[in-house]
């Protein structure tokens, strides 16, 4: 059979490279791609937009496509499962009505405290001056989200109390998020380390992947803005055996029960976000209804196991007794991006270097297009080049080495991916 995935950034060349090794696969297309992509084996690019979902259904029909699988939330959120389940096509993807665990704060809040599932205190607002009084009377730091999608931007970690009404004011009064803003949350603040535990799921057995953890912010040391994700290595050593399996019984299977208890069941990936705090609780910062960017990069070069497969095992329901097998090196993908990302940049440069071998590493393309047969920036994030090595600061080292050979005009990255695996490697 033919699989279709939607994207076209690191997670959706991640995914697809790792479709393409099943033997069940024919042709790997994906929609819309991206350069990298199209130089993998059995892949073909589409020219299809991930919102026109029928297009992409015709697509699917029309080319012998036995599984779709969605990099992206915003069509998830917008109902690609549902409009393909009801043409009758075979869409590995959580439901709109599910998909609310990313799409909308305030059903993921109130979801998780009726479940008794630990996440950070919350209210949700509406109106400037209720919030406003409400972080004065309960102090910073304290975190604003807007309630709906708002491709990552949508989080304020305000350490002052004009910060936080600055954030207020922008999402409730001047629509900075559009329509995600017109309700906001307000949370407490949760200090301790964040890991990303990704699972697949048939609404009603879970399948762990290997777990990783991402590097949000923009500058070394973990400081600057919020980004998409600079860097992300697998596995997580916060995630201890005893961590894993809290995890799995305090809050992936109580998300799994419970989505299904209220009439949505899950299945599809599930991504929680954790927070690991200093006493060892783990709490749920969020959740996303798809795989991580860039952690399915490091994640999918670990897993051993045939990604077809088990997604269509997944839609069957026949998850009951899998078990995912990984390599046991550790992966780094370290994220290269635009100069000046998160905020403006320039595109349209040449990458030199794409084309140099190194030893266990693989290069994963997000923002890039071609021009005249060169391969030039075209995005934010730009690739992310993954490493395996027998520990973290072998696989970093393998990483950095097949950097140094990349280069284009304003090229970014962080030069500490992986630190905190490697701090505990030297305790
Ligand atoms: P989100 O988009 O919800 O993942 O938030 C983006 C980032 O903001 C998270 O990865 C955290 O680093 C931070 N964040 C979100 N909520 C909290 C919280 N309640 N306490 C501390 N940090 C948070
Ligand atoms: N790496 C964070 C995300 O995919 O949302």
């Amino acid at each position: 059979m033919n699989i279709l995935v939607v994207g076209s950034g690191g997670r959706e060349h991640a995914l697809a490279w790792k479709c393409a090794q099943s033997p069940m696969a024919e042709k790997v297309y994906v929609a819309p791609g991206n350069p990298g992509i199209a130089a993998e084996k059995k892949c073909v690019n589409v020219d299809l937009n991930p919102h026109d979902f029928d297009l992409l259904a015709e697509f699917a029909k029309t080319n012998n496509v036995g599984l779709t699988i969605v990099g992206p939330e915003a069509p998830l959120v917008e109902g690609i499962r549902d409009f393909f389940d009801a043409k009758g096509l075979s869409c590995f993807a959580p439901s709109r009505a599910a998909s609310q665990l990313e799409g909308s704060k305030s059903f993921t809040k109130d979801f998780l405290v009726r479940h008794g599932i630990p996440t950070a205190a919350y209210k949700t607002f509406r109106k400037v001056d209720d919030a406003v009084a409400y972080v004065q009377s309960q102090g910073v730091p304290i975190v604003i989200k807007a309630n709906g999608l708002a491709a990552g931007k949508g989080v304020v970690v305000a350490q002052s109390q004009k910060e936080a009404n600055d954030a207020i004011r922008g999402m409730l009064i001047e629509d900075r998020f559009g329509i995600a803003g017109n309700e906001i949350v307000i949370e407490e603040f949760m200090a301790g380390e964040e890991a990303s535990f990704i699972v697949l799921t048939d609404g009603r057995n879970i399948v762990p992947f290997a777990t990783s953890q991402d590097h949000k912010a923009r500058d070394e040391g973990d400081t600057g803005p919020n980004t998409g994700g600079l860097g992300a290595y697998s596995p997580a050593a916060v995630i201890t055996e005893e961590r894993y399996q809290r995890v799995l019984e305090t809050i992936i299977e109580p998300t799994v029960q419970g989505m299904a208890a209220d009439g949505h069941p899950y299945i599809g990936f599930l991504y929680a976000g954790l927070m690991i705090t200093p006493d060892d609780e783990i709490k749920v910062v969020e959740f996303n209804c798809r795989f991580g960017d860039p952690e399915a990069q490091p994640i999918m070069m670990r897993m051993q196991d045939d990604l077809v497969d088990i997604c269509l095992k997944a839609l069957e329901g026949k998850l009951e007794g899998v078990e995912l097998s990984f390599d046991g090196r550790v992966a780094v993908g370290v994220v290269m991006a635009s100069g000046g990302y998160p905020a403006d940049y320039e595109t349209g440069f040449e990458i030199k270097g794409l084309a140099e071998k190194g030893l266990g590493t693989k290069i994963f393309h997000a923002g890039t297009s071609e021009e005249n047969g060169k391969i030039v920036t075209s995005g934010g994030r730009v690739l992310c080049v993954v490493g395996l090595g027998s520990t973290a600061s072998v696989a970093q080292q393998q990483t950095y080495d097949r950097i140094a050979n990349i280069e284009w005009k304003g090229a970014y990255f962080r030069r500490d991916i992986g630190h905190r695996a490697i701090a505990r490697e030297n305790v």
